[in-house]
């Protein structure tokens, strides 16, 4: 195929017919076009990109380089949630087992690490011997008999995507309205889904941070999604700090586990209750957000959530332990803890540096082939807004020697600010709620 006339048209402003995005989709996912080429139309895409017509035809292409999961005559609802990426988001975790023991199925085909941000298959492979890697047929019957599976993008499934998001995450092609939604809505559209909710992450750590850029995500996204017949909302959230305390893999997948026990922190339970209640009722098996968030307390009180949870990492070969005992996850081999610089008042805890620095400690990649050190990361236990004292422990600094702990130090230096008084007032942790209908504002 001859790739070099399309690169050239995308990188002129012209756009591809929806035959070339097809073709090229194919040629691409299997072998036929070198990376470095999808690269340079990948950059294309981001400086130019996509015209309507051309989207619609690469999330189709993506979506047909794979099988769709069929759940023929199954009558058990089936709805999923997907983020467009953040730092400390470990919401999938909670969410995915929360929601399945209210009763609505989630084949949930999730990410790895993408820029700055974690993916939730590498958190889910910090559980000793977790397999995000199933067939089909695995993922299928495992739906039908848990009600939830958490699968990555393997040859079968999203083919196109495995290849497109790892090269997109080291080539600076990841912040394209276009490219996050092609890859969001052809993963979740293979799911064989009733409806999709999504978290669209907005502040300085999304990968759009400002607000008309989170909108126009969600919209673009919901229209793909309702013009392929799966009902899609979306909530605005916070990234202009993490979400939760840890950042890291395994220790997000400590801290999601303790969610799971009722031990979370007060932002990610919020986050994930109101993803929650949206799929709820987009299942249909609640009629109202009182009841729906009614129903997820009860399931997380009563230890079905975290039972599910047991199931879902036995099943797909994990240490079932982990739920009981999250230290059999690995373990960093250096800690260090992080005091405040001076009294005062936190003004700022950035995420974009926090996520960096978990990638330059080795816990993302810098190579596609780059292997993902689970331990390293960060807990982080002040907010902006919170007042602290001089020398007070803030932060717990995981590293794998010397010299990611010296790195992360840094890090929280420049991550953290502590000054008089709050300069900027934090983003409304849950700010908008978007459907095919239009935008709301809940605050
Ligand atoms: N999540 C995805 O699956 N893809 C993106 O491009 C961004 C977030």
């Amino acid at each position: 195929m001859l790739v070099v006339p399309l690169i050239e048209r995308k990188r002129d402003g012209g756009a591809l017919t929806p035959e070339e995005w097809s073709a090229l989709v194919a040629a691409y996912t299997d072998g036929r076009v070198p990376d470095y080429q999808m690269a340079a139309l990948l950059m294309a895409v981001l400086l130019r990109g996509l015209e309507r017509h051309e989207l619609a035809a690469l999330t189709d292409a993506m979506l047909a380089s794979g099988q769709r999961l069929a759940f023929d005559s199954w009558t058990t609802r089936r709805v999923d949630k997907h983020s467009t990426g953040g730092v400390g988001d470990k919401v999938s975790l909670v969410l995915a087992p929360l929601v399945a023991a209210c009763g609505v199925a989630v084949p949930m085909m999730s990410g790895r690490g993408l820029g700055h941000t974690g993916g939730t298959l590498d958190k889910l492979e910090a559980i000793p011997g977790f397999r995000t890697g199933l067939s089909l047929a695995e993922a299928k019957a495992q739906v039908m008999k848990l009600g939830c599976v958490m699968i990555g993008q393997t040859p079968e499934i999203a083919p196109a995507d495995g290849r497109l998001y790892a090269l997109r995450d080291v080539t600076g092609t990841v912040e394209a309205i276009p490219l996050i939604a092609a890859s969001i809505m052809s993963k979740k559209l293979a799911e064989g889904l009733n409806a999709l909710v999504l978290d669209v992450k907005r502040g300085s750590g999304a990968f759009l941070p400002k607000l008309e850029q989170s909108l126009e995500l969600a919209r673009t996204m919901i229209a793909l999604g309702e013009d392929r017949g799966c009902p899609t909302v979306a909530l605005l959230t916070a990234m202009d700090r993490p979400l939760g305390r840890a950042c890291g893999n395994a220790l997000e997948t400590e801290e999601a586990i303790l969610a799971l026990r009722g031990e979370g922190p007060e932002d990610l339970m919020e986050v994930t209750y109101a993803l929650g209640v949206e799929m709820l009722l987009a299942a249909g098996i609640e009629k109202t957000s009182k009841k729906a968030r009614q129903r997820l307390t009860n399931a997380l009180a009563s230890g079905l959530a975290a039972e599910k949870f047991e199931q879902i990492i036995a099943a797909q070969g994990g240490n079932p332990k982990t739920v009981e005992d999250p230290s059999v996850l690995p373990q960093a081999k250096e800690v260090e803890v992080y005091a405040a610089p001076r009294t005062g008042v936190v003004t700022h805890v950035e995420p974009r540096i926090i996520g960096r620095a978990v990638v330059a400690m080795g816990g993302g990649r810098l190579k596609v082939e780059d292997e993902v050190d689970p331990t390293v990361g960060f807990v982080i236990t002040v907010k902006p807004g919170d007042k602290v004292l001089a020398g007070e422990p803030i932060a717990s600094v995981f590293a794998r020697d010397p010299g990611g702990m010296k790195l992360g130090f840094e890090a929280l230096q420049l991550a953290i600010g502590v000054k008089d008084k709050l300069s900027v007032k934090p983003l409304p942790l849950i700010s908008h709620r978007v459907s095919k209908d239009g935008v709301e504002k809940l605050v």
